[in-house]
């Protein structure tokens, strides 16, 4: 089967309203016939009113980066994703390396929010990826495999299909080092083996897998030819719309 592409912009603690507005107004244009491809930007939680009303009508979604399991309470400082859906919001990241690595989230947290996310009507992108360590002793299926088995431990095969999970080799983020076409597709395919072995071969077939770390203009068009590698989580070059857009374009 042909799953539809899914770029998406993680745009993490950068792009204060003002800005953020200014990069959804142009990404509004650059994207306005952008074809085959679904699009997301997840803004700083302080800047999603703000684009939500620029992108309003365009189809490209908004969503939010972290949600706390709570819909409401005496959680300070958390998103419910309760509200987020609310204000517009679609999509939510959920387990993102940086949120494991400074934030402590855990496996079973990912797990919880996921369901909290699928409870209020919002489509969580799992995050899963190994450290540098981990890959050069050779634990790259080991380690995803294990966060996958919690992060959907629970969940019946018809849920499955509100999820996008995002491969993030953490070694890969923020530093200019892309895992080869080869690596990614060795572990996309990996991740997609581990589905059909644990739910109804549908959810595998249909499970849309994102690449992302060191993504840009320049390399996503030979990542996205790779059979299992069915879209991108973009951080620093989602920053740039000339360039977000460029990766949509190299894919659409
Ligand atoms: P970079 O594209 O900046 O490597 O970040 C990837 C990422 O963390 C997306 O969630």
């Amino acid at each position: 089967m042909t799953r539809r592409p899914f770029i998406a912009g993680n745009w993490k603690l950068n792009l204060p309203p003002e800005p953020a507005a200014e990069v959804a107004r142009k990404l509004r244009h650059l994207l306005a016939d952008r074809g085959n491809v679904d699009v997301a930007v997840f803004p700083t939680a302080l800047s999603i009113t703000a684009v939500l009303d620029c992108l309003q009508g365009t189809g490209i979604e908004v969503g939010v980066q972290e949600v706390h399991p709570a819909a409401s309470g005496a959680f300070t400082g958390a998103n419910s994703p309760a509200m987020a859906r609310k204000i517009g919001c679609t999509r939510a990241l959920v387990g993102h390396s940086e949120r494991r690595q400074i934030f402590g989230e855990t496996d079973r947290g990912v797990n919880q929010k996921v369901k909290a996310c699928l409870a209020h009507g919002l489509l969580p992108v799992v995050c899963i990826g190994e450290t540098l360590e981990q890959r050069q002793a050779d634990q790259v299926d080991l380690v995803v495999h294990g966060q996958l088995a919690t992060a959907l431990d629970g969940l019946q095969p018809d849920q499955l299909s509100a999820l996008t999970l995002a491969y993030e080799p953490v070694w890969a983020i923020g530093t200019g080092q892309t895992a080869t076409p080869d690596q990614a597709q060795a572990v996309h395919a990996s991740i997609r083996g581990w589905l059909r072995a644990h739910f109804p071969a549908y959810v595998a077939e249909e499970m849309r897998i994102q690449y992302g770390g060191s993504v840009k203009p320049a390399n996503a068009a030979e990542l996205l030819r790779c059979p299992d590698i069915d879209g991108a989580l973009v951080g620093g070059a989602s920053l740039d719309p000339d360039s977000f857009a460029g990766i949509i374009t190299a894919v659409g």
